[in-house]
């Protein structure tokens, strides 16, 4: 039996139909709100309003579930590659082990990129954040291959070609940002160690591929591959409901995911603890200060949107945080900064009574600082790992019947009517002032 929620406004009483998901999360309907009372909704930063019915992710910020098709986070990053975690977010099911010999043959194939556009990288200054180049790059992808997902082939062989050039075009920023040879792909390594390779390997010093590395690889982007309606992809959306290109909407979400509060946050976290260690800062001092509310500061890595207990993957991370450095004989000073400042953190009033716990980016800087990736590509570490996400979601929104053109309203607070006045008659800059 269907329920309603009944809302009585400016003294009309309607009924709004509850619409229920798989896991018994509920929405009021509201599609007949306007039509019906002349009224809309306000809610900035859209906390309360679900956009979608999705099939991908599923997330309890509450009890720190996340899932990807129904299987559990922990569970993909135990047992896993960031391949098959790739198909099933893509095509709704884990791969039989032929069609993911297939993918990886697919990936190899698509893995240079045009020459032509090593002009481009060429031409960005030395100093430019290789978000704002990817960001760049993947918008031309589309001039490069104009053919687009429109059958179901199109769009198995869009996907995979993304999810393969992005990662190389990701390393030649990097090369290039460094004035060196920019590496090509190896076919006889697999997706996370040909990154590695591409990264890391010089004709003059061969690159060994470390195995502890390569599994490193595959969780920290396992555990990034998607997360529901999160800022980046809630922009993949908006975009591709304008039925823009998958290749300019995935842009659009490189550069949602660049800021500090959203992906930007891993970057953030190494940045400060580097200068907690350098300045010597007390720690102490650092939690009062996110604390004071004159102070713009926040403690970078904390706190969440959806999870109001300690985020599922930062517990996945902080673990393999601890191994890896263990395996590869590391003593990073920055871990011990952070686990102290989490452990102020956690016991600390304030923390507790907004429900700030550490987030996916805590600990991810520390792992990528172990696999020697520069700070400034921390997040596109993050974009290569949400690629699969945003894939699945852009074309989920673009085949959803119910979806239309995203086009929020909005509540109007500036003047009221008033006549143009001619220049001469204005206010006088020196009177106005
Ligand atoms: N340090 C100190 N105080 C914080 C923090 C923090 N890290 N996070 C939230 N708060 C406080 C805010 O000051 C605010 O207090 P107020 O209500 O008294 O003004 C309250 O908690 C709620 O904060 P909002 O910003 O309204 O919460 P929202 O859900 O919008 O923000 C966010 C979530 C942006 C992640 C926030 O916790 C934050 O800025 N964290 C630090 C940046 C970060 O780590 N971002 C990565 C998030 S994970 C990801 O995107 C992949």
């Amino acid at each position: 039996m269907t329920e309603y929620a009944t809302l009585t406004v400016n003294g009309k009483t309607i009924e709004l139909p509850v619409t229920e998901g798989k896991e018994g999360e509920k929405g009021i309907d509201i599609r007949r709100l306007r039509q019906e009372t002349g009224y809309i909704t306000f809610d900035p930063g859209f906390a309360n309003t679900g956009s979608c019915k999705s099939t991908i992710t599923y997330m309890d910020g509450e009890k720190g579930i996340l899932r990807y098709r129904g299987i559990p986070i922990e569970e993909l990053a135990e047992h896993s590659s960031f391949v098959e975690t790739s198909y099933l977010l893509i095509n709704g099911e884990l791969p039989t082990r032929q069609k993911l010999n297939r993918t990886s043959v697919q990936l190899n194939d698509h893995s240079l990129i045009h020459e032509d556009m090593q002009n481009f990288y060429q031409n960005f200054p030395r100093a430019s954040h290789p978000m704002g180049i990817l960001s760049a790059m993947i918008n031309a992808l589309r001039s490069f291959y104009p053919e687009l997902m429109t059958t179901d082939e199109g769009y198995e062989q869009t996907a995979l070609r993304l999810l393969s050039k992005v990662r190389t075009m990701a390393t030649m920023a990097y090369k290039i940002s460094r004035g060196h040879k920019v590496e090509y792909p190896r076919p006889d390594y697999t997706y996370c160690a040909n990154f590695l390779h591409m990264m890391f390997n010089t004709p003059v010093k061969p690159y060994i591929v470390r195995k502890e590395l390569v599994k490193a690889l595959n969780v920290f982007w396992i555990l990034h591959a998607d997360h529901e309606q999160n800022c980046s992809t809630s922009v993949v959306r908006s975009v591709g409901s304008a039925r823009t290109n998958i290749y300019a909407s995935i842009s659009a979400g490189v550069s949602a995911l660049w800021g500090d509060l959203h992906g930007g946050a891993n970057q953030a976290v190494v940045q400060m603890l580097t200068e907690i260690y350098e300045q010597g800062l007390s720690v102490e001092k650092v939690v009062a200060r996110a604390k004071d509310k004159k102070d713009p500061f926040r403690l970078m890595g904390f706190g969440h949107r959806v999870y109001k207990t300690y985020d599922p993957r930062a517990k996945i991370l902080k673990k393999y945080v601890h191994e890896v450095l263990d395996k590869l004989n590391i003593d990073d000073p920055l871990l011990d900064i952070a686990l102290e400042l989490e452990e102020i953190a956690i016991n600390d009033e304030y923390f507790q009574k907004y429900n700030l716990y550490p987030n996916v980016d805590f600990y991810s800087g520390i792992l990528l600082k172990a696999m020697q990736i520069p700070t400034n590509m921390f997040t596109v570490m993050f974009a290569i790992g949400r690629l699969p996400g945003w894939i699945a979601q852009w074309r989920e929104n673009l085949i959803d019947p119910e979806q239309r053109l995203v086009r929020p309203r909005q509540i109007y607070t500036g003047y009221n009517h008033r006549p143009y006045i001619p220049i001469d008659e204005r206010v006088k800059d020196s009177e106005q002032w």
